[in-house]
């Protein structure tokens, strides 16, 4: 039987790594199956562990007030090296762009453990854009033996690079397999329930490249809009960077239209997404979620590995000039086309069952 482990420590992980833990656990005939979080992420990983009942085999708590990449790349490979080679998983699953994803692909590398990259194939083809993901994601590519493409447009991106074509699989993204469970028609909430007189707009921010003066240039922009559109109202579920914490409540504070809340869990966000106006982000998982929704997404980013969203119509790169993202939120608030040609349902990202395809293609 093949022991298959899954390494994963953030939030946007471990959303989209829940579902497949438990589409493995439930083939107990099929194979063993071994959680290992990072703890990169502490309190918004245990939010999502909890809504999806993973409780992890192994946690390697590493998180740390004003943790550097530093941090992250050494205490995840040498903090997993005792636990891989105890355990001596057939396969290793790790997922996307994280420093926790790249740690946990370089300490398999390094034991000659085959990886699997769920989410493979995702390119900006340029390092610093998204920093570090774009390194990161490349990197897990690089060692992988199993490559689970979430569309045709990532699979080609890896036969470009030379990967071989019969690692690799298309199976949507398992981000959907999660939202399939979590939007109810009868969710009910307090802040949607405050927001229920206006078009509600959903912001988050956390990109590390954008701490600094491209985030005070975000709120800034959102700010000026939302004080001349009065039918607004806005709720930003914020990530718990004190840095990101920090600037928002700087340019974002005492403005009684807009709602600073702490982040929410995972079941309460899809819900909010499913019922707000439009999207402001910087985040890699939401622009996969909102097409399916038929949110429109401003994306506050310079770069997007997502291109199936934009080609959809829903997602629109904004950039992160004040100024750029002042234009293109009026224009969406103002212009009723230019909401409808954004606003359309469509679904690049898959029929919720990649987990399903990803456990298939594994075990046979
Ligand atoms: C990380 C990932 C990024 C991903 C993002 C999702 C890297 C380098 N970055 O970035 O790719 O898009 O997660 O959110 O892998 N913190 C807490 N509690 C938490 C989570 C974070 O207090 O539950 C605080 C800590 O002070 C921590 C800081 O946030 O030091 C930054 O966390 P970190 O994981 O280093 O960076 P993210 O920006 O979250
Ligand atoms: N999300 C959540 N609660 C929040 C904000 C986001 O559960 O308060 C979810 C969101 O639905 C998506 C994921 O977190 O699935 C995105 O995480 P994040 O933006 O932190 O990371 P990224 O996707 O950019 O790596």
């Amino acid at each position: 039987m093949k022991k298959l482990m899954l390494v994963f420590g953030t939030r946007p992980e471990a959303i989209k790594m829940c579902p497949l833990v438990n589409e493995l656990k439930s083939r107990p005939d099929q194979c063993e199956t071994v959680v290992c979080v990072t703890g990169q992420h502490r309190e918004m990983l245990d939010q999502v562990l909890r809504v999806f009942g993973v409780v992890p085999e192994h946690d390697l708590r590493i998180m740390k007030a004003g943790q550097t990449l530093f941090d992250i790349t050494c205490d995840v490979l040498t903090k997993l090296k005792g636990i891989l080679e105890s355990e001596r998983p057939d396969v290793v699953l790790v997922h996307g762009d994280t420093t926790t994803s790249f740690a946990a692909a370089l300490a398999c590398f390094y034991l000659q453990i085959p990886v699997g990259h769920v989410e493979a194939g995702l390119r900006t083809r340029n390092v610093f854009s998204p920093w570090p993901e774009e390194f990161n994601r490349q990197a897990v590519d690089i060692v992988s033996k199993y490559y689970f493409a979430p569309t045709e447009t990532s699979r080609q991106n890896l036969l470009n690079e030379c990967k071989g074509p019969d690692g690799i699989y298309v199976t949507g993204n398992t981000g959907i397999d999660a939202l399939a469970t979590t939007v109810r028609d009868d969710y009910k909430n307090e802040h949607l329930d405050w927001a229920s007189d206006s078009r509600l707009i959903l912001i988050t921010a956390h990109r590390r490249e954008n701490l600094g003066d491209p985030m005070r240039n975000m709120f800034r922009a959102i700010r000026r809009v939302m004080e001349v559109h009065d039918d607004v109202k806005a709720i930003y579920p914020i990530h718990m960077n004190p840095a990101v914490r920090k600037a928002a409540h700087a340019e974002l504070g005492g403005f009684d239209r807009l709602r600073i809340i702490e982040p929410l869990e995972v079941i309460d966000f899809h819900n909010f997404l499913a019922r707000c106006y439009l999207v402001l982000t910087d985040s890699g998982g939401i622009q996969e979620e909102a097409p399916s929704l038929g949110k429109p997404v401003l994306v506050m980013r310079d770069t997007t590995e997502r291109p199936e969203g934009v080609a959809a119509g829903t997602l629109r790169l904004v950039g992160t000039n004040e100024d750029s993202i002042y234009c293109a939120f009026t224009e969406l608030l103002d212009s009723a086309d230019c909401y409808l040609s954004m606003s359309k349902a469509s679904n690049p990202y898959g029929d919720g069952k990649a987990s399903i395809r990803i456990a298939e293609a594994l075990l046979g």
